[in-house]
């Protein structure tokens, strides 16, 4: 089984697609991290996104995604992944074609080894067009910085509201507007709008969509 979460930055999507797989038993995709892993790594090795070579070099990562960590060669990267910096490398290498190709494959290995609740931009559209279950999540611009900041202030990074506000803003616009597997809803998607919802109204709305889906009632 495929539950397919798509949206823009801050919706709540991580959050979201971690505690709805718990509840009906599957395992979360972070599809973002596998982009963030590239803009790391990428960055690191002085690798530009227009760079030819650059779909060899991201298929020849060491990648490894489990539950709750992403390692590149070996090493835990999950804090390094999570910077307003690699964010914007994230989206930037995210638009290069074959970037989305070398991941592709990936992605879907990993999701169909498992019954998988997996979150990005293009699971309905491009990766798993077939999905069981479609939800786009979605909020106001200023909710998703408002909530971002939250979170990177938990993790101890330093950050202003306007300038998570202007990087949530300028990543809308990128990933809308590539040409390759822009953000948009599915056309058989369910929308769910988080803006007015906290975290477990949130989970419960998608939940109901997926039991809805599923033919099933309330458990
Ligand atoms: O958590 P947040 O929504 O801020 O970002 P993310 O889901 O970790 O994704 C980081 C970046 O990767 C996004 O801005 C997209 O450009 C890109 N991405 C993508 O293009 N396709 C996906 N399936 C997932 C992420």
């Amino acid at each position: 089984m495929i539950i397919a979460i798509d949206g823009p930055a801050g919706a709540g999507k991580s959050t979201v697609s971690r505690m709805l797989a718990d509840r009906l038993g599957c395992v979360r995709l972070d599809t973002g991290a596998l982009y963030r892993v590239v803009g790391l790594a990428a960055t690191r090795a002085g690798v530009g996104p227009d760079d030819p070579d650059l779909g060899r070099f991201v298929a020849g990562l060491a990648i490894d995604v489990e539950p709750d960590h992403i390692r590149l060669d070996g090493q835990d990267v999950d804090r390094a992944i999570r910077t307003p910096e690699a964010s914007a490398a994230a989206s930037r290498y995210a638009a290069v074609p074959a970037v989305r190709d070398a991941l592709l494959d990936l992605q879907r290995r990993l999701g169909r080894a498992r019954d998988t609740v997996i979150d990005g931009r293009d699971i309905g559209t491009v990766v798993f067009p077939d999905a069981d279950v479609k939800i786009f999540l979605t909020a106001a611009p200023e909710q998703r910085a408002r909530r971002r900041l939250a979170e990177l202030v938990e993790r101890g990074i330093d950050a202003d509201f306007a300038a998570v506000l202007a990087d949530i803003e300028q990543r809308d616009k990128q990933d809308s507007e590539r040409a390759v597997a822009p953000l948009r809803r599915a056309d058989d998607a369910v929308e769910v709008d988080t803006s007015r919802l906290d975290l477990p109204g949130s989970v419960d709305r998608c939940e109901a969509v997926v039991r809805a889906a599923l033919g099933g009632g309330s458990s």
